[in-house]
């Protein structure tokens, strides 16, 4: 049997791929178990500075897996504790870009959101369509979803299952890019290649900055920015950068 994901290092950047094509790459327990697994483990690597997160051509994933769910108890659920490992997946510092075509479905188009920049091919379709099978999201859908689009968009959406084309993911501001479908995948890996050779620190810490956006009154977030800049002038990577801006010359960035 093949695994339900799969993993390969390029360079700097680790890929990880969903695999469960018999199913849409529904997102089991046992998938999702390897994926934060992976993804952590991606996260501790010193030589990975960039992470990507696939699914095929076909789908990037059509939700948690139905299947496992369907005649659980309340209590059954709540003892699972399935988002504990969700919450993992938002302390991964590196940069994760999702390269998403085809289906991005419920847990699926969760776990889109919870990535930093997502390359959508011209086929994918985003939703929410828990509400037709008698449930709402669960994994952040409605939080992350209203936080990138809006209400009006958010409410359309979830309230009524519908799926949002590439385009429209771009103009309501769900996606970073939208790419033809022939190269969504060397498009999304050589994003993360090209976040692979920033200086990691500053990389760790904008990331970390503009998700505080969502969390933080504006004085707030702006105080904090303010104190994650003044950090990076503790690195050599910050002193490499102006540096090498002035002798007009590429940096050479160290992660230190
Ligand atoms: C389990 C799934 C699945 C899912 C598809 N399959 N989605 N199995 N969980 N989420 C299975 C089908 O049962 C089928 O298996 C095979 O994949 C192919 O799917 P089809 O339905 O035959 O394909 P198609 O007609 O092309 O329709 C595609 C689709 C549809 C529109 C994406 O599959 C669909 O609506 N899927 C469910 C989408 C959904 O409701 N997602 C939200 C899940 S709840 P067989 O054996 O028949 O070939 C959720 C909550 C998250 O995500 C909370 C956080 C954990």
């Amino acid at each position: 049997m093949s695994d339900v994901i799969l993993s390969e290092v390029d360079g700097h950047v680790g890929i990880v791929r969903l695999n469960r094509p018999d199913v849409l790459n529904a997102l089991s327990l046992e998938l999702m178990k390897k994926l934060v697994a992976q993804l952590e483990a991606y996260d501790d690597d010193p030589n990975i500075y960039a992470i990507l997160l696939s699914g095929s051509e076909k789908v990037f994933a059509a939700g948690a897996d139905i299947t496992d769910m369907a005649d659980a108890s309340t209590f059954e659920m709540y003892n699972r504790n399935q988002f504990a490992r969700w919450e993992r997946i938002k302390k991964i510092s590196k940069p994760i870009v999702a390269a998403v075509s085809g289906y991005a479905l419920g847990g699926g188009c969760e776990l889109a959101m919870h990535c930093d920049i997502i390359i959508a091919s011209e086929t994918a379709k985003f939703g929410q369509p828990e509400i037709n099978i008698g449930v709402m999201p669960g994994a952040g859908g409605t939080q992350r979803l209203t936080r990138a689009v809006g209400k009006a968009v958010a409410m359309d959406v979830v309230l009524t299952g519908r799926f949002l084309s590439a385009r429209e993911a771009l103009s309501a501001g769900l996606v970073s890019r939208v790419v033809p479908k022939e190269n969504f995948y060397d498009e999304a890996l050589r994003i993360a290649q090209e976040l692979a050779k920033k200086p990691p620190l500053a990389l760790r810490l904008a990331k970390e900055s503009v998700l505080k956006a969502h969390e933080m009154s504006l004085s707030d977030g702006l105080e904090y920015e303010r104190k994650l800049f003044y950090m990076l002038f503790a690195t050599e990577d910050q002193k490499e950068g102006m540096k090498a801006f002035i002798e007009k010359r590429r940096p050479e960035f160290k992660g230190k």
